[in-house]
């Protein structure tokens, strides 16, 4: 059975910044809505599932920033031998894994940060991460991956990099210079930290991938039932006429599919070598 109270206890030994905490709890909120809306973050991470590899140097891993969990089924028929930990920040997208039937004695959640794990070194045979990274430094986290990873261990990661929302930064731009958009990481930031880490034979790629809405509000709605709208940085309320400005600037990039929404995601595999 899982312990709720465990994940509570290690949230507050965990969520130590206030931009952390911002980041948990704002996923907090979106835990009950999170998998009906996230279409796009679903399939990254199925592709990832099929990257996975089927023995590992040691029996243990890690789904980072796993929010509910929701390949926990997948990555156990593949690794079924192999002891694993949904790791996330947010306390309630674990209870969520949890009532959603998710966790069980072979796969345990660990409330706890991702560039600060409450694991030893060299423990782990694999890191997995699908779209969880993006408000870590690359440099950091990576860091501590490397640390977690016994030799010969894998990381397999999907990240959104710059680039991605694009057409709401833009649209946005014209009516304020608040950030409404996060400024993520681009792909040399990921390879020099991967490079910086130790993880010398990383393979990256980059993949455009575009969803189409009917509104700007339904894109709205989709973002935040996801979480994706956290913003660091971002501070107070958006006014009626500066909604409706963007709304009108969005409608500009119209195509006869709809209004696009671009995801400019990263996926690295690496292994560490020493
Ligand atoms: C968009 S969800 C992705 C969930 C899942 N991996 C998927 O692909 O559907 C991002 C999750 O990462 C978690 N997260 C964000 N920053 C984190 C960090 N520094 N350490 C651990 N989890 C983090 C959030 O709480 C959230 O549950």
């Amino acid at each position: 059975m899982t312990s709720i109270a465990t994940i509570n206890w290690l949230a507050e030994m965990s969520t130590s910044t206030p931009a952390k905490t911002a980041v948990s709890d704002h996923f907090s909120r979106a835990a009950r809505s999170y998998d009906e809306h996230a279409i796009l973050q679903l399939a990254v991470g199925r592709s990832l599932v099929q990257r996975l590899p089927v023995a590992l140097p040691v029996a243990a891993a890690l789904d980072l920033g796993c929010a509910t969990a929701p390949f926990a089924r997948a990555q156990q028929l593949v690794l079924p031998e192999v002891q694993w930990q949904a790791v996330d920040l947010s306390s309630a997208m674990l209870a969520e894994a949890s009532e959603r039937g998710r966790l069980n004695e072979h796969y345990q959640p660990l409330c706890a940060d991702a560039e600060q794990l409450p694991l030893a070194e060299a423990s782990q045979g694999l890191v997995f991460s699908c779209f969880a990274l993006q408000w870590c430094d690359p440099q950091a986290v990576l860091q501590e991956i490397a640390r977690v990873l016994v030799p010969g261990g894998r990381l397999l990661l999907a990240v959104p990099l710059r680039g991605s929302l694009q057409e709401l930064q833009q649209s946005w731009q014209v009516v304020n210079q608040r950030p409404h958009v996060n400024a993520l990481p681009d792909f040399s930031d990921w390879q020099n930290a991967a490079l910086q880490a130790g993880f010398i034979d990383a393979e990256l790629q980059q993949q455009v991938m575009v969803e189409y809405y009917d509104s700007v509000k339904s894109i709205a709605r989709r973002l935040k039932a996801t979480g994706a709208d956290h913003v660091s940085g971002a501070s107070g309320l958006t006014g009626k006429h500066a909604w409706q400005a963007m709304v009108a600037e969005y409608e500009t990039k119209r195509t006869e599919q709809g209004l696009p929404l671009t995801w400019n995601v990263l996926f690295l595999e690496a292994e560490k070598t020493q």
